[in-house]
């Protein structure tokens, strides 16, 4: 709408705006739905690979062993072929491990949240040159799914992050329980950034912390810290989770 003076109404622009901002929330929402139901069904692919082909071809390897311990006397021709099919259920239950592992969220697998996270820092430090020192209270913290996955998911876009947009010489990583809560902090001492940036309305990458930690009843906070350089603080209720996951 374009008023007679040629002047565009301010209303209008609000609505655009408001209306634009409605539009990237519904996108950001539907791409985390998506990267979800994603990551559910690679884990259930992964799941079903493991237990139904890797046991039933562990059941084959052992009646091949079986048969291989009744073999003497048997012509050649017949051991060469047990000894070939023995062969090929251990080729196929290799692809069967790595195909299974590749499907899994990587880092986590078998692994509690501290681990994972000292491993990942680490492997940023290398990568990056930044320092990491990562610190976990208590040092038996056990956190189970979804929330593990769900506070891995957002440490290792905080991380993204501090290694994209920080120019920090060192990054502080904190888990620790505050009452009810699991809390993660990530901080880094390079330059911080613009405040405006940090609402997340343009990007994906803090809006879909947020999101991530609302999923869980949680919150998630992205500042400047006073002595300079970003904090990212994600709170997620825990215990109560853990509970529903593990009755
Ligand atoms: N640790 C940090 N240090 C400095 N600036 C940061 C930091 N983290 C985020 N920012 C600023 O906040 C902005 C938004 O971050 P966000 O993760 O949402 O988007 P992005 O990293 O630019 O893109 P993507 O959607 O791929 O994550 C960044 O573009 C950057 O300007
Ligand atoms: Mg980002």
């Amino acid at each position: 709408m374009v008023q007679s003076d040629g002047e565009e109404p301010i209303i209008a622009n609000v609505r655009d705006q408001s209306a634009e901002e409605a539009y990237l929330a519904q996108i950001r929402r539907l791409t985390l739905d998506a990267a979800r139901a994603l990551e559910e069904e690679r884990a259930r692919i992964s799941r079903e690979l493991h237990d139904e082909l890797g046991q039933t071809l562990t059941a084959i390897n052992l009646n091949l062993a079986w048969l291989t311990s009744r073999s003497t006397g048997w012509d050649v021709k017949t051991q060469e072929r047990l000894t070939e099919a023995k062969q090929f259920v251990n080729q196929l239950l290799d692809s069967v491990r790595s195909l299974s592992t590749s499907l899994r969220p990587p880092i986590l697998d078998n692994r509690d949240l501290r681990e994972a996270v000292r491993s990942y820092a680490a492997e940023f430090s290398r990568r990056s040159g930044i320092a990491c020192r990562a610190v976990a209270v208590p040092t038996d913290l056990e956190v189970h799914d979804p929330v593990a996955t769900t506070l891995f998911r957002i440490f290792q876009e905080a991380m993204t992050n501090v290694a994209r947009h920080s120019l920090a010489a060192k990054c502080g990583i904190f888990l620790r329980s505050v009452g009810p809560e699991i809390e993660l902090k990530v901080r880094d001492s390079g330059v911080g950034a613009v405040p405006k940036r940090l609402e997340g309305v343009q990007s994906l990458g803090i809006a879909g912390m947020r999101e991530r930690a609302a999923s869980m009843g949680g919150t998630l906070v992205v500042q400047n810290r006073p002595e300079g350089g970003v904090c990212v603080t994600a709170r997620l209720p825990w215990r109560q989770a853990e509970k529903r996951n593990n009755p």
